[in-house]
C-alpha cells in the first residue's frame, strides 16, 4: 500500500465494489462531471470497478483512510506513456469524504507513485473549470494551470471548459508519502 499523510492507496477489494458503484458511478451528476463520457448504468464487472491489473497504461487504486482502513474512493494513473514518460491523474472520493483534505493527500500520493515508483517526468490533470476542489488539490501539490480547453466537455446539456494542469518531476516536492 502507498501511504500518504492520511490516506492509503491500495488494491481493489471485492467489498469496495458495491460501495463505489452505488456512491460514485451510479451518481449521474457526479459521473457525468468526472468521467468525460456519457453516463450509463454500470455493472459490478465494469473495468473501473472490477479492475484488471494486467491492463496496460492504467493503474487503479482504492483510497482508504490510513488510520481506520475506511474506504474513501478511487484514484488512478491513466494514459501512462512510457516513451514520453507522462501520465494523467484521476480521482473520485465518496460524497462523505469530500472537502476534508483527503483529495490533496491523494494527489500527493499519486505524484509519489508517478514520479518515484514509475520514474515519470510529467503528470497531468484535466478537470472542469468550475471544479475548484480538484483544481486546488492539484495546485496545493505544485501543479500549474497550463491552459483552458474551451467548450471541450459536454456535461448534462451544456458545453463546459476544462482546465489542464501539469507538474514536472523537477517541480515536485515530496511530502510525507512512502
Ligand atoms: C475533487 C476531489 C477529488 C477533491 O478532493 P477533496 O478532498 O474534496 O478536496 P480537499 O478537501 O483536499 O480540498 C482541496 C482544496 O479545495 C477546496 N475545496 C474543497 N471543496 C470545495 C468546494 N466544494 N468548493 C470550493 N473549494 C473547495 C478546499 O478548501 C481546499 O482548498 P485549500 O487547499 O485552499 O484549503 C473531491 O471533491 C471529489 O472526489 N469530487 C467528486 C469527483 C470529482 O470531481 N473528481 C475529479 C474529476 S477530474
Amino acid at each position: 500500500m502507498l501511504r500518504g499523510t492520511r490516506v492509503g492507496l491500495r488494491d481493489r477489494h471485492e467489498d469496495d465494489i458495491p460501495v463505489l458503484r452505488a456512491e460514485l458511478y451510479n451518481d449521474v451528476v457526479n459521473a457525468a462531471r468526472a468521467e468525460g463520457a456519457p453516463w450509463q448504468p454500470v455493472t459490478s464487472k465494469d473495468p473501473r470497478l472490477a479492475v484488471d491489473y494486467a491492463a496496460e497504461g492504467v493503474v487503479p487504486f482504492s483510497v482508504v483512510e490510513l488510520e481506520s482502513g475506511t474506504l474513501l474512493g478511487t484514484a488512478n494513473l491513466w494514459g501512462i506513456d512510457s516513451h514520453n514518460r507522462n501520465a494523467h491523474i484521476g480521482l473520485g472520493l465518496l460524497p462523505a469524504a469530500r472537502g476534508k483534505g483527503y483529495g490533496t493527500d491523494v494527489v500527493a500520493t499519486l505524484c509519489y507513485y508517478g514520479f518515484v515508483v514509475r520514474g515519470l517526468h510529467r503528470l497531468q490533470i484535466e478537470t472542469l473549470s468550475d471544479n475548484e476542489a480538484m483544481i486546488r488539490s492539484a495546485e496545493r501539490n505544485g501543479f500549474t494551470r497550463e491552459g483552458v480547453l474551451r467548450n471541450s466537455a459536454w456535461v448534462l446539456g451544456e458545453f463546459m471548459d476544462e482546465v489542464v494542469l501539469g507538474l514536472l518531476a523537477g517541480e515536485w516536492t515530496a511530502g510525507g508519502v512512502v
